[in-house]
C-alpha cells in the first residue's frame, strides 16, 4: 500500500477533547481481530459514529484459502454494515485491509505495508487472540503472548501514536476471587514461559502446562495474563489501556438488538439449550454471571483509547470492563432463556427445551448419562461435551478506572453516542433480543416459523409424557427397593 496522507483535514485541540467523535477525527486507526466478534463490532461503531476518522487499517490474515481481499470483501458484505454503508458509503474508501498475522516474526507485515503503518497509525486496538480455552500452550503463547509482544514492537515504532487498547479478559487472574484494575505478575516469567515454548521441546511444554493448570483454568486465561505484563513492561513511552471485558454477549441495541457472530460461551449455552441438546449442567444454584452485551464492550473500548490520551499514567490503565447491572444468577439467565426459547422456537429443535442446573457431581453425573451420554449416540457429541463444565466461582471486579471514565464521558458533547452504564439493564428483553439474534444471525431463520411452532407443541407433549412416564418410574424404583430390601 502506498504511503498516504491520513492526516488531511485539522480538527482543533479543544473538538479532540470535547468530544468522542473529535478525538477520532483525522486520526489513522489499526484494528487486530477485525473479523472476529468484537471486532467487527468495534469497526462498525467508528465508521457510524466516527465519519472524520482519517483512515482505518484492519490487520487481517489469509485463512483457509481465502486471500486477503476475499477475506476483506467477505468482512465488509456483512449485513451489519448495511446501513452504515447506505447512509455514508466513502466511509468505506477509508477502510483499508493490510495483511499480517500476528503468530508470524514481524506481524507478518511486509516491509511497505510496515513503513506505512509507522508513518500514518495513531491509534491501535489490539483484540486478535485464539480464544480458544484448550489451545496447545505453545500455540495460545505465541498468538496471545507473544502476538502482543509483536504488536507492542509495532506500536513503539509508531511516529504518531496516540494512543493504544489492547482488549484482554476480565478472567486473566480467574484464580483470584477479587480483582483490581492492575496488573498482576505470575511466578512464572513471562520471557521464561516463551522460551520454552519457542524451544518446542514437547516434555517441557507439557510440563509447563502441567504446573500451569494448578492455578489458571485453561492456557487462554494464562497466556493473556502474561499479554498483559508483557505490555506493562514495554510500554513506558505510550499512553496503553488495557480493557478487561467478562463474557461478552449479543448487542443489547447496537448495531441492532441481538446482534452477535460466533457462539463461545453464553451464546453456545443458549444454543444447546434452544435446541434441546443440553439438559442438565452442573452449577453452584446461585452463582451469579458477569455478562456484558458487546455493544457495550465496544463503547467501553472506544472511550479507553480517548480517556487514556487525556489522563495519561506512565502505566497502563487497566479498566475491568465488566457489569454494573441488576444481578442474574445462571439459573435466572436460563430460566428467562428456556421461555423465550419455547416461545420462540428453533426450527429442527431435538427436544422440548428445559435444562436442569445441579451443583451435586454425583446427581450431575448421573443425570448426564441419562440425558446426555446415552442420546449422544445419535447426537453430536462434541455438543454435549462442552455442557461438562462446572460454574462454580464468582468474582469481584473494582471499577474505579470505568466509573472515572464514565463520569467523565458524561461531559463530553457527544456522550449520548456511548453506553457505558448498565444499571438499566432488563435482563429479560435482553435475553428476548438474544433469542431472535441467535435464530437470525447464527441460523439463520425465520424469527417465526409456523413449522416450527408446531413442532415445539408436539415435542411439549413428549416432554409431558417423558415427566410422567419418569415420575412413574422413579415411584416404581423406589417402591421395589422399599420392598425387597
Ligand atoms: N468473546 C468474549 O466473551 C471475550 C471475553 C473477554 C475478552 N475477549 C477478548 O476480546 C478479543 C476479541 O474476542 P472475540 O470474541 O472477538 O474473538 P473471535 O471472534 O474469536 O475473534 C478473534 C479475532 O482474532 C483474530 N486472530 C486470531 N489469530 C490471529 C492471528 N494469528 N493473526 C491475526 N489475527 C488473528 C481472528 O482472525 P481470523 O478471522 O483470521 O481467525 C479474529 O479476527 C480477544 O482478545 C478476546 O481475548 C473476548
Amino acid at each position: 500500500m502506498d504511503t498516504m496522507d491520513v492526516n488531511a483535514n485539522s480538527v482543533n485541540d479543544s473538538e479532540k477533547y470535547d468530544s468522542i467523535e473529535g478525538f477520532y477525527a483525522t486520526n489513522a486507526i489499526l484494528v487486530t481481530g477485525a473479523t472476529g466478534f468484537v471486532g467487527k463490532s468495534i469497526l462498525e461503531k467508528l465508521i457510524r459514529v466516527c465519519p472524520r476518522i482519517a483512515a482505518i487499517f484492519l490487520l487481517i490474515r489469509p485463512k483457509r484459502g481465502q486471500t486477503l481481499e476475499q477475506r476483506f470483501k467477505k468482512l465488509l458484505d456483512d449485513p451489519i454494515y448495511d446501513s452504515v454503508k447506505k447512509k455514508n458509503p466513502s466511509i468505506l474508501s477509508k477502510i483499508h485491509p493490510v495483511k499480517g498475522d500476528v503468530s508470524l516474526p514481524d506481524l507478518g507485515l511486509s516491509p511497505k505495508d510496515r513503513i506505512m503503518l509507522v508513518e500514518n497509525v495513531n491509534v491501535v486496538f489490539h483484540l486478535a487472540a485464539t480464544v480458544r480455552f484448550n489451545e496447545p500452550l505453545n500455540v495460545a503463547v505465541n498468538v496471545n503472548t507473544k502476538g502482543t509482544a509483536r504488536v507492542i514492537e509495532l506500536c513503539k515504532e509508531l511516529k504518531h501514536a496516540i494512543s493504544v487498547v489492547y482488549v484482554s479478559t476480565a478472567y486473566s487472574n480467574a484464580y483470584l476471587s477479587e480483582i483490581e484494575e492492575k496488573i498482576y505478575t505470575t511466578c512464572l516469567e513471562p520471557s521464561a514461559v516463551i522460551d520454552i515454548c519457542e524451544g518446542g521441546n514437547k516434555t517441557f511444554i507439557d510440563q509447563l502446562k502441567e504446573k500451569v493448570l494448578k492455578t489458571y483454568p485453561n492456557t487462554y486465561t494464562f497466556t493473556k495474563n502474561l499479554a498483559e505484563q508483557i505490555i506493562s513492561s514495554n510500554s513506558d513511552s505510550l499512553p496503553v489501556a488495557i480493557v478487561r471485558p467478562s463474557i461478552i454477549g449479543a448487542s443489547q441495541e447496537e448495531p441492532c438488538p441481538g446482534w452477535l457472530n460466533n457462539v463461545y460461551g453464553v451464546t453456545g449455552v443458549f444454543l444447546q439449550i434452544g435446541k434441546g441438546v443440553l439438559k442438565v449442567m452442573t452449577a453452584k444454584r446461585d452463582v451469579k454471571l458477569d455478562v456484558v452485551p458487546v455493544d457495550y464492550v465496544v463503547d467501553m473500548t472506544i472511550c479507553a483509547a480517548w480517556h487514556v490520551t487525556l489522563h495519561r499514567d506512565n502505566k497502563p490503565k487497566v479498566y475491568n470492563c465488566t457489569s454494573n447491572a441488576p444481578p442474574i444468577t445462571l439459573i435466572q439467565l436460563k430460566q428467562m432463556y428456556i421461555e423465550c426459547s419455547r416461545d420462540v422456537p428453533m426450527n429442527d429443535v431435538l427436544s422440548y427445551p428445559y435444562c436442569a442446573v445441579v451443583s451435586n457431581r454425583l446427581i450431575y453425573s448421573v443425570l448426564n448419562i441419562f440425558l446426555h451420554v446415552l442420546p449422544a449416540f445419535i447426537m453430536d457429541i462434541f455438543l454435549i461435551l462442552r455442557g461438562k463444565k462446572s460454574i462454580t466461582h464468582e468474582w469481584i471486579f473494582h471499577r474505579c478506572n470505568i466509573t472515572e471514565m464514565t463520569m467523565k464521558v458524561k461531559t463530553l458533547k457527544d456522550s449520548d453516542i456511548v453506553k457505558l452504564d448498565m444499571r438499566d439493564m432488563n435482563w429479560k428483553k435482553y435475553v428476548t433480543n438474544y433469542q431472535m439474534g441467535i435464530k437470525k444471525f447464527i441460523l439463520k431463520e425465520n424469527s417465526e416459523s409456523v413449522k416450527s411452532a408446531r413442532r415445539s407443541s408436539l415435542l411439549y407433549w413428549a416432554y409431558l409424557v417423558t415427566q410422567v412416564f419418569g415420575v412413574v418410574a422413579l415411584s416404581a424404583t423406589i417402591a421395589l427397593f422399599i420392598t425387597y430390601f
